[in-house]
C-alpha cells in the first residue's frame, strides 16, 4: 500500500545564491526539489526561496514566430497593437497552464510561469503518472527557447504564499494573469477531510492572494480565472452565462446563475466566483470568470514540436477526465468505466480550445469592475454516447473495445435535462475543434503508442462521495 500523506508533506525548493524572484530559467546555479514530511495541516507547506530581493523584470521578446492557425493581434493596457503584453500563467506547469503557457508565448505575449510543481507531488504521493512522459519544468523552458527562440520567465512558489506572490507581481508586472493554479480533482477532495481541507484552502485563499496582490500591486490587472461547468450543476432548466433575469413577486432583476456545485472542489471555485465577484464591485478590479467544461486531449501547436514539450495525460481514476481515460482504457484493453446509468451530460472542449479561450480572454479584456463570465465548452455529450464514439473508433483500430457500468462513486443525477449557453466566447471568435472521428483516430493512437506506460491498477474509481473519511486514506500502490 501506499501512504497517500496524510496532510503532511512539505516540498521545499532551495537554491543556493539565488536571488530571490530572479525567474528561476535565469539563475545560473541548478535547485533542487525536496519532499519531506511535518505535522502541518496541509498536504504541502510552502514552498520557500530565501534571499529576499526583489527585482524588476525586462525580458526581451524574440522574434521567430511558430505559425498558428488562429493570429489574434496582441493590444496591450496602452492600445498599442504591436508591443506584447505581460502575462503571468498560475499553474503554468499543469495540463492546461502548459499548453496555455506555450501558445500565448507562441502569440507574441511576454509570459512567466507561476507553479509550485504540487501536481508532480500529487503523483508521487499517489503513486499516479502521466500517460505520457512529462520533462522537468526547467527542461520545458530551454527546449522552447531553443526552438522558438523567446523565452518564458519562472517562479516556482504557492500562491497561498503571500509574501512570494506580492513579489512576483511586482517584479513581473504583469498586465494579464491566468489563474489556472488550484486542486483541480473533485475525487482528490473527496479522499479525506485533509484532502477536503486542502483544496478549498489552496484554491479559496490562492485566488483571494491573487485578488488581493492585483488591487495592491497592479490595479489594471486583468484576471482571467479558470473556474468549471461543474460549478452551475444540473438544473432543470437551461444554463445561462453566469447571469439570468429572473421576474419574481412581479419585481425583475439580473443575478449570479444559481450554483449546485457538487464536491469540495467544485465548491471552492464557486466561493472563488463570488469572491472575484464582490472584488470587482468593491475594488474595481476587471475580471473573466471562465468556466470550463472537461478538457480532452493532448495535443496542440506548440507542445507537439518536440517531446520535451509533450503535456501531462492523466488516466487515473483521481485526475483522468472521462474521454481521455476512456482511450486510455480502449488502448490497454479495459472496459470502459461508465459510471452508473452514463446519462449523466456535460460540455467538453479540446485543449487546443483551452488555449484559444484564454487567449481570446486577455485580447478582449473585461472593463474594471466587470466580473465577466464565459462558459468555456464547445459540445455538450452524455458520458454513455463518449463511450459509443470511442468503442466505434476503437474497432477502426482494430481493437476490442468493451464497457462496463460501475457503480457511481459520485454523488449526481444519472439522467438530467442539460442545455447550456456557451456563445460568448464564439461571439469573440473562437472556432471550435470538434470532436470529429479523425481526432478520436488520433487521440487513440496517441494512447495506443504510450500504452506500456499504462498502470490498469489505477484505472477503476476508490474514490466515494459517500464514503468520504475523516481519516486519511491510504489507496492501494
Ligand atoms: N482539466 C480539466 O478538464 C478542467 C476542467 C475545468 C476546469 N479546469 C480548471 O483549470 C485549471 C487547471 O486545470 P488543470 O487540469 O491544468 O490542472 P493541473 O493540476 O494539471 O494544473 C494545476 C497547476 O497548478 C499548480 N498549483 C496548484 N496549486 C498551486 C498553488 N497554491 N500555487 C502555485 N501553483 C499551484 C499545480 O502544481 C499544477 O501545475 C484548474 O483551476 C481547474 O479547476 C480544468
Amino acid at each position: 500500500m501506499a501512504q497517500l500523506l496524510s496532510s503532511s508533506c512539505s516540498l521545499t525548493i532551495s537554491s543556493r545564491n539565488k536571488p530571490y524572484l530572479k525567474p528561476l530559467n535565469q539563475c545560473s546555479t541548478p535547485f533542487s526539489v525536496m519532499v519531506g514530511c511535518n505535522n502541518s495541516r496541509s498536504p504541502l507547506r510552502r514552498l520557500s526561496l530565501r534571499d529576499q530581493k526583489p527585482r524588476k523584470s525586462f525580458s526581451a521578446v524574440h522574434a521567430a514566430a511558430v505559425s498558428t492557425s488562429q493570429d489574434t493581434p496582441v493590444q496591450t493596457s496602452s492600445g498599442d497593437p504591436f508591443k506584447a503584453k505581460r502575462v503571468m500563467v498560475f499553474g503554468g506547469d499543469g495540463y492546461c497552464g502548459w499548453a496555455t503557457a506555450l501558445h500565448l508565448s507562441n502569440k507574441g505575449y511576454e509570459v512567466a510561469i507561476v507553479d509550485n510543481l504540487v501536481r508532480r507531488l500529487f503523483d508521487h504521493q499517489l503513486g499516479l503518472d502521466s500517460l505520457t512522459p512529462i520533462s522537468s519544468i526547467q527542461n520545458r523552458l530551454h527546449r522552447w527557447k531553443a526552438l522558438t527562440g523567446k523565452s518564458i520567465e519562472l517562479y516556482i512558489g504557492d500562491i497561498c504564499d503571500f509574501e512570494f506572490l506580492a513579489e512576483t507581481f511586482k517584479s513581473y508586472e504583469p498586465d494579464a494573469v491566468v489563474h489556472f493554479a488550484e486542486q483541480r480533482s473533485a475525487p482528490y477532495s473527496m479522499i479525506d477531510r485533509s484532502r477536503a481541507v486542502y483544496t478549498q484552502q489552496n484554491n479559496v485563499i490562492g485566488t483571494l492572494n491573487v485578488l488581493f496582490a492585483i488591487k495592491e500591486y497592479r490595479e489594471q490587472c486583468h484576471l482571467v480565472k479558470l473556474g468549471t461547468m461543474g460549478e452551475y450543476g444540473t438544473p432543470n432548466i437551461d444554463i445561462e452565462e453566469g447571469y439570468i433575469t429572473i421576474t419574481h413577486n412581479g419585481r425583475t432583476d439580473t443575478l449570479p446563475y444559481p450554483k449546485q456545485a457538487s464536491s469540495f472542489y467544485h465548491l471552492s471555485k464557486v466561493h472563488d466566483s463570488h469572491n472575484i465577484a464582490f472584488t470587482c464591485k468593491a475594488w474595481g478590479i476587471r475580471a473573466t470568470d471562465l468556466n470550463q467544461g472537461v478538457v480532452y486531449g493532448v495535443i496542440t501547436d506548440e507542445t507537439a514540436m518536440h517531446e520535451e514539450l509533450y503535456n501531462r495525460f492523466d488516466y487515473d481514476a483521481i485526475f483522468g477526465t472521462a474521454l481521455n481515460r476512456f482511450c486510455v482504457q480502449a488502448a490497454v484493453g479495459h472496459p470502459l468505466t461508465v459510471y452508473g446509468k452514463g446519462g449523466q451530460t456535460r460540455g467538453f472542449l479540446d485543449i487546443r480550445d483551452t488555449v484559444r479561450c484564454v487567449e481570446l480572454a486577455i485580447a478582449n479584456p473585461a472593463n474594471p469592475g466587470e466580473f465577466r463570465v464565459f462558459n468555456q465548452f464547445t459540445e455538450q455529450f452524455k458520458v454513455s454516447e463518449l463511450a459509443n464514439l470511442v468503442t466505434k473508433a476503437g474497432e477502426k483500430l482494430g481493437l476490442d473495445v468493451k464497457t462496463m457500468s460501475v457503480p457511481n462513486p459520485r454523488v449526481e443525477l444519472e439522467e438530467h435535462y442539460y442545455n447550456c449557453k456557451n456563445t460568448k466566447l464564439i461571439d469573440l471568435g473562437l472556432k471550435p475543434h470538434f470532436l470529429s472521428d479523425s481526432l478520436l483516430d488520433s487521440l487513440l493512437n496517441f494512447t495506443v503508442q504510450y500504452k506500456d506506460r499504462v498502470d490498469t491498477k489505477q484505472i477503476m474509481p476508490g474514490v466515494s462521495w459517500r464514503k468520504v473519511g475523516v481519516k486519511t486514506k491510504t489507496v492501494p500502490a
